[in-house]
């Protein structure tokens, strides 16, 4: 899909809804106040990156390919710092960001885990990562079989699966939370989605938060 069409998704009710809802749940994670630096690893069009600078972030986008890159950087992305490179070897130094953020991008990057231990690495005090999940009804609806759409090839995961993913890295209070329940977006699953708590680990996105040791 080319970077046009899978930004204007966003400007649907209901990619707006999910855009939301997914970015509230990631921010809850990270705890980030307004002037503190933030890293979108796997930023892709920069919409993420985009409304974390409009909320103070200092936002920097990263990601592999430079189509969806010149895309961010000319619409609206002039606030943030764009930077082209691959997850598993980030190009900034070690607490480089006080928080790393990454919204369905690591579940397309072949060594998940190599990328997970580059987010913690260049974390400075906490990182919010967004997974697919294997065990909701985006799953059954846009996943099996390879997954379609936008979907296409990305790998789904449980919370179980993500937990081991920071076994032995320098992270505390890791805890997992998840959002976007019912996909349709109508507006009966907002008003549901508001009331399921986000301990639930049935949404469609599952992030995991936690704090730098
Ligand atoms: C589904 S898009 C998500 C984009 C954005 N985070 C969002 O949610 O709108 C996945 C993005 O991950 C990027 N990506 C995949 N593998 C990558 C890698 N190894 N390093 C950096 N970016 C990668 C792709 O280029 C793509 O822009």
């Amino acid at each position: 899909m080319n970077p046009a069409d899978y930004d204007a998704w966003y400007a649907t009710p209901r990619g707006r809804w999910i855009g939301n809802t997914e970015y509230a749940l990631a921010m809850r994670g990270l705890a980030a106040r307004p002037g503190s630096t933030l890293l979108d690893v796997g930023c892709g069009t920069g919409w993420f990156t985009r409304r974390a600078a409009a909320d103070g972030l200092l936002a920097t986008g990263l990601d592999r390919d430079p189509r969806a890159l010149d895309f961010a950087h000319s619409h609206g992305g002039a606030a943030c710092g764009w930077a082209e490179g691959d997850a598993t070897a980030l190009p900034f130094g070690d607490a480089s960001f006080d928080h790393v953020m990454s919204i369905a991008a690591l579940c397309f990057v072949e060594d998940e885990p190599r990328a997970v231990a580059e987010i913690v690495r260049v974390a400075r005090r906490s990182f919010a990562i967004g997974w697919l999940n294997r065990a909701s009804l985006l799953y059954r609806q846009k996943g099996r079989a390879g997954g379609s759409g936008t979907y296409r090839g990305a790998r789904w995961h449980t919370a179980g699966e993500l937990r081991a993913f920071f076994a032995g890295l320098p992270v505390r209070a890791l805890r997992v939370r998840s959002a976007v329940f019912l996909p349709s977006g109508t507006a009966l699953a907002r008003r549901l989605e508001a009331a399921i708590p986000d301990a639930l680990p049935w949404g469609g996105m599952l992030i995991v938060s936690g704090l730098k040791t």
